[in-house]
């Protein structure tokens, strides 16, 4: 065995024999970090030619029942599927300071509570700064481990020796093994960590939770590679200076992704809120322009959101154009659009158009409402305060289809909404609101009375 060393790209993972400014895998600047790697002579070790190991026909596979861990905490049970699987490994990844820790120790809590052996191992805090987190939370018992420990080897030996049921470890940047030479919160410790974690958790059926930190990219620090070997991955998001967060699967071999659970931060810890939709409308007034509200499906979950927009007249340059919670090139497409197919003049304009609430969606039915708040702002005409708009703006005008109309309008019903206007569909559904089926973009904005 001897040492080389290599340069790992600490955003992608990418790893080069020379420096480079610039990682040719990811583009990004100055992000290659010296670190060692042992290599094993090629030849050395001889291959046998046959094997032991079987393959199954798979009419033969046995499914076993999945017995999933119920956290007890409503919105983090419906992002997972229904719980957590035991064997299985998740990373929750989230900016500091956005409750990582918190929930996870609100689970640990809200689990050990029913029996189960849970340990929670910091690396970033001691055992008193936990229990001081903890005690403003609920359900404090003696089932729950607290360990202030970095060397991951001799957690999981901690683990082991506990029989724990659930692991948690706080944070993956801040473990250790001492089979690897890099600095801590590398990635190549980071990798060998999740390698060594994701061991311990099939081979003792232990369901183990890591945190991850993410860059100021939003992209979880390094461990790309991690995203590819955990079975769940999990983002902690939300408004730092507001009390909403929102938990999102973007990753999950046991159930759907893109899921969302909706918390708000309070005294003593993160408040489940099932009903999300009233949230994000709770701060609508009345009829005013530049306002629309829309429906996305964040997952299997439709919520009502109201968009607003403001236009202004460039005083200098070019316009500006600036869309907060929305894709950028998205909201470039639909002002193309709009200036090419309905007449407007918004070369001029600057175009200001957010999501209230500080949620990220990126469910392209929220074209037509974002359309149609541009539109009011620009003529300073408020739209019809009953309605609800989804639908997908193609670069001719026309409006695409969009999947789960149905729960679309269940939800606009649920929240009072007299009409809704959908992409049209051979399925008529029906529901306790006026449906308005449109195929583009002049007759939806037309049928809302703003053309
Ligand atoms: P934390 O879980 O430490 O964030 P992370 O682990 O993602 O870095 O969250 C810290 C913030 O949460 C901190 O600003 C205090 C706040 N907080 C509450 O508002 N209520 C509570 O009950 C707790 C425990 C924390
Ligand atoms: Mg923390």
């Amino acid at each position: 065995m001897k040492q080389k060393t290599v340069y790992v790209c600490q955003v992608c993972g990418a790893s080069f024999p020379k420096w480079l400014g610039k990682c040719s895998s990811c583009g990004e600047w100055n992000s290659l970090v010296e670190e060692a790697v042992e290599v094993t002579k090629a030849g050395t070790t001889k291959k046998p030619s046959t094997t032991s190991k079987k393959a199954t026909p798979i009419s033969r596979v046995d499914i076993n029942p999945i017995n999933r861990i119920k956290t007890g905490i409503s919105e983090l049970d419906e992002v997972t599927g229904g719980g957590i699987v035991p064997g299985s490994l998740v990373l929750l990844g989230g900016e500091p300071g956005i409750g990582k820790s918190t929930i996870l120790l609100q689970t640990a809590l809200a689990i050990s509570a029913t029996g189960k052996r849970v340990l929670y191992s910091s690396g970033e805090e001691s055992a008193a700064q936990v229990k001081l987190r903890g005690e403003r939370l609920d359900n404090l018992n003696d089932n729950l481990l607290i360990l202030a420990e970095n060397n991951v080897d001799d957690i999981i030996l901690v683990a082991k020796q506990e029989e724990v049921d659930i692991l948690i470890v706080d944070s993956i940047q801040t473990v250790y093994t001492e089979e690897c030479t890099s600095t801590t919160g590398s990635v190549s410790q980071v990798r060998n960590c999740g390698g060594i974690l994701m061991n311990y958790a099939k081979g003792n059926n232990v369901a183990v939770i890591l945190v991850g930190h993410v860059t100021k990219e939003g992209t979880l620090a390094g461990p790309r590679v991690l995203e590819h070997l955990v079975d769940t991955v999990l983002y902690f998001e939300g408004e730092r200076h507001g009390a909403l967060r929102l938990l999102r699967s973007i990753k999950n071999r046991f159930g759907s992704t893109n899921e969302i659970g909706v918390f708000e931060m309070a005294s003593n810890g993160l408040i489940s809120k099932p009903n999300p939709s009233g949230i994000f409308l709770s701060e609508r007034k009345g009829e005013v322009a530049g306002s629309a509200i829309g429906c996305a499906m964040q997952g299997t979950r439709p919520l009502l959101l109201e968009i607003q927009a403001l236009t202004s007249p460039t005083s200098f340059g070019n316009p500006r154009r600036l869309g907060t919670g929305i894709e950028y090139n998205r909201l470039l497409m639909i002002i193309a659009v709009l200036e090419k197919k309905l007449g407007l003049k918004l070369g001029m304009q600057d175009i200001y158009v957010s999501i209230a609430g500080g949620i990220r969606v990126d469910d392209p039915a929220l074209d037509l409402p974002i359309a149609a708040a541009i539109v009011s702002a620009y003529k300073n005409e408020p739209l019809e305060k009953d309605i609800v708009l989804a639908g997908e703006i193609g670069l001719t005008g026309e409006i695409r289809k969009s999947p789960h109309s149905d729960r679309r309008i269940k939800e606009a019903a649920k929240f009072g909404f007299n009409k809704i206007l959908l992409p049209y569909s051979t399925t008529k559904e029906t529901g306790d609101l006026q449906i308005i089926y449109a195929t583009n973009l002049l007759r939806s904005l037309t049928a809302t009375g703003l053309l």
